[in-house]
C-alpha cells in the first residue's frame, strides 16, 4: 500500500512518528511536507498529499494539521476524496468499512500521539465492507458529478 502524507507546521511533530510508524510496519510512503514547523498554509499542503491520490498515484492519504479540520475540508473539495477527520478508532474503523475513506486527517493539538498512531493503524488495516454502502458512496459520486 503506497501512502502520500502530508501536514502544515502545527502537524509536523505528529507526521514524523507516524512516517516511524509506517517505516516499522511495512508501509512505502511519500512524504509532501511540510518539513519544518515553520508557517506555512495547511491547503497548499493538503492539495499535494489529496490529488496524488486522486490521481491514484498513492492508495492513501494522511494529512495533519492542529485540528485536523482545516486539511479535512481542503482535501475533500477534489473530486473522489473521501477524507475523515477522525480522533478515535472506531471512527477511524467505520470510515473505512462504512465509506471507504481514502484519506485519514488528524488534529496534531487535539490527539496525542499514542492514540493517534493507533487511529493510523485501524485506517490503514480495515477493509471496505461494500454491500448496501457501495450504493451510499455511488450517490456521492452522482452529487460530484452533478457539481461539476
Ligand atoms: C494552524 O495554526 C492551524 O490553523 C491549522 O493547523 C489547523 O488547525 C487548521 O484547521
Amino acid at each position: 500500500m503506497r501512502i502520500a502524507l502530508a501536514s502544515d507546521h502545527a502537524g509536523f511533530a505528529l507526521k514524523e512518528k507516524i512516517k516511524t510508524y509506517l517505516e516499522e510496519n511495512g508501509y512505502s510512503y511519500h512524504d509532501f511536507g511540510t518539513f519544518s514547523q515553520e508557517p506555512v498554509d495547511y491547503p497548499d499542503l493538503a492539495y499535494l498529499a489529496a490529488s496524488a491520490v486522486q490521481k491514484g498515484e498513492y492508495d492513501r492519504g494522511i494529512l495533519v494539521c492542529g485540528t485536523g479540520i482545516g486539511v479535512c475540508i481542503a482535501a475533500n473539495k477534489l473530486r473522489g476524496i473521501r477524507a475523515a477527520h477522525c480522533g478515535e478508532s472506531y471512527s477511524a474503523r467505520c470510515s473505512r468499512e462504512h465509506n471507504d475513506a481514502n484519506i485519514l486527517t488528524l488534529g496534531s493539538r487535539v490527539t496525542g500521539a499514542g492514540l493517534a498512531l493507533e487511529i493510523v493503524r485501524v485506517f490503514l488495516e480495515t477493509p471496505f465492507e461494500g454491500g448496501r454502502h457501495s450504493l451510499r458512496l455511488e450517490k456521492i459520486q452522482k452529487l460530484e458529478e452533478a457539481l461539476s
